[in-house]
């Protein structure tokens, strides 16, 4: 079934001017783009954001990173939409990132990773609310 996803673009990757190669992957990947923008988290919402995380011991350092500069949030359409965009993304650590996907282009560190993909149809749905509202996708 068609259905969404959602992603950012980190800051990194945007500070390196790759926010137009990173939507062309993920274009020609087959994904629709639904919803996107281009925003400064602060560190309470990103905080918010990545809640789920909270007790993990990258949890501080993540929020620091995801709030250094701007990111881009984009909500996307495709059959299969979570696992077919994690597929096309790579794994979290870079080093373990197939060849032609988008993280082994363009991240530079488990924790500079280029993109965020979500888990789930649930998360996806969360997180996009997180930042679009309804009449914001389309
Ligand atoms: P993301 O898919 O956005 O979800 C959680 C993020 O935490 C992950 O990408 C990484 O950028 C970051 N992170 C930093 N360290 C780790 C780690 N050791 N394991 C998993 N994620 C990490």
């Amino acid at each position: 079934a068609t259905n969404r996803t959602f992603t950012m673009i980190k800051p990194d990757a945007v500070q390196d001017n790759h926010i137009g190669a990173i939507t062309q992957m993920m274009e020609e990947g087959g994904f629709r783009v639904v919803a996107m923008k281009k925003t400064l988290l602060t560190k309470e919402r990103a905080g918010d954001f990545y809640a789920v995380h909270k007790e993990r011991p990258f949890y501080n350092d993540l929020v620091s990173y995801m709030s250094k500069g701007p990111i881009v949030a984009m909500i996307l359409e495709k059959d299969n939409a979570v696992e077919d965009f994690r597929k096309l993304i790579g794994a979290t650590n870079p080093a373990q990132a197939e060849e032609g996907t988008i993280r082994k282009r363009f991240a530079k560190s488990i924790e500079s990773n280029a993109v965020h993909g979500s888990d789930s149809d649930e998360n996806a749905k969360i997180e996009g609310d997180f930042f679009f509202k309804a009449d914001e996708q389309f």
